[in-house]
């Protein structure tokens, strides 16, 4: 998400500091967002000027103090939020006080994110959809002490992006589109193990029937099975209710390590890799 989110705000004009642990991961990520514009290019979308100076505005760098220069922060390192609170509490030292610091959190309490910093007035959420650079929405979550004008800054700041922002005005697990979608991936998963379809037939059933894109294993595959099945537990044990249950069909997924498109099987069997 994060080369999604980079590429999106560079592309609109914005200075991007792009941040991982190792150099290559950020240079990978800066040769797809450039393989992504020449595809672009090459069907007329976008100018070669376009591309070369989105390309200038992005900077790769592995040293967190790189964002003390930083006018606003957007964190999107994978759901662990143990690991989000150590890296907010640093990100708080480091950046000056005025400044954002957003969490594209899918689903976790963007109020306990916020709670690791001196502060959490100025602490958001700010969830984008994969891929990024296509999808439109961004959902803007206040945190309880989110102030409402960091929420409307970085809703300004997802529409200069050119997506559309929804406010999500309470801090709730899955905010909208996940606490509708995820309940929904969990029924597809029991429609399968109670031997109603296969997945290939939900799928089938979804896109035809409901003009969805993707149908629910598709869209599993793509987002990662123990994404799925980390954001299922996780409203589990968040609001006590059993349609939240990750069904034994994922938990079974995950510890075989059939993860999804990235991992080479999912769902729909086997993906070529590479
Ligand atoms: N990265 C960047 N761009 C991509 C892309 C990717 N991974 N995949 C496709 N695109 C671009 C293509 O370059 C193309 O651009 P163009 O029109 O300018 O040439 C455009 O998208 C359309 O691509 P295709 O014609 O190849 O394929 P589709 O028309 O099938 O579109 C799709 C692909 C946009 C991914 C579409 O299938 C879709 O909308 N799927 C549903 C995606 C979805 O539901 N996302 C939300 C997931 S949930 C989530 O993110 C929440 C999180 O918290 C888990």
């Amino acid at each position: 998400m994060g080369t999604g989110i980079a590429h999106v705000a560079a592309q609109a004009g914005y200075r991007v500091i792009l941040r991982d642990l190792e150099l290559p991961r950020v240079e990978r990520a800066i040769a797809q967002m450039d393989s992504l514009m020449q595809r672009a290019v090459s069907k007329g979308k976008l100018t070669d000027e376009e591309r070369t100076a989105t390309l200038a505005r992005l900077t790769a760098v592995t040293d967190l103090n790189a964002f003390a220069e930083a006018d606003f922060v957007i964190e999107a390192i994978f759901e662990d939020l143990a690991l989000k609170k150590e890296l907010f509490a640093n990100l708080d030292r480091i950046c000056r006080a005025d400044v954002i610091l957003a969490t594209n959190t899918s689903s976790m309490s963007v109020t306990e994110i916020a709670a690791a910093t001196s502060r959490p007035a100025q602490v958001v959420g700010m969830h984008f959809f994969n891929p990024a650079q296509v999808m439109r929405l961004v959902e803007v979550i206040h945190g309880l002490q989110s102030s409402d004008e960091a929420v409307r800054t970085t809703m300004a700041l997802a529409e200069s992006f050119g997506k559309t922002a929804i406010e999500v005005k309470k801090d709730s697990p899955g905010f909208i589109v996940n606490r509708i979608l995820l309940p929904m991936m969990a029924e597809a998963i029991k429609v399968v193990e109670e031997g109603i379809a296969t997945p290939a037939e939900v799928d089938k059933a979804i896109t035809l029937g409901l003009n969805h894109p993707m149908g629910p294993f598709t869209l599993l595959d793509f987002t990662g099975v123990d994404v799925c099945h980390n954001v299922l537990q996780y409203f589990w044990t968040e609001f006590g209710q059993p349609q939240y249950a990750p069904p034994m069909l994922i938990k079974q997924m995950v510890r075989a390590g059939h993860l999804g498109r990235k991992a080479g099987r999912g769902f729909l069997g086997e993906y070529p890799q590479g």
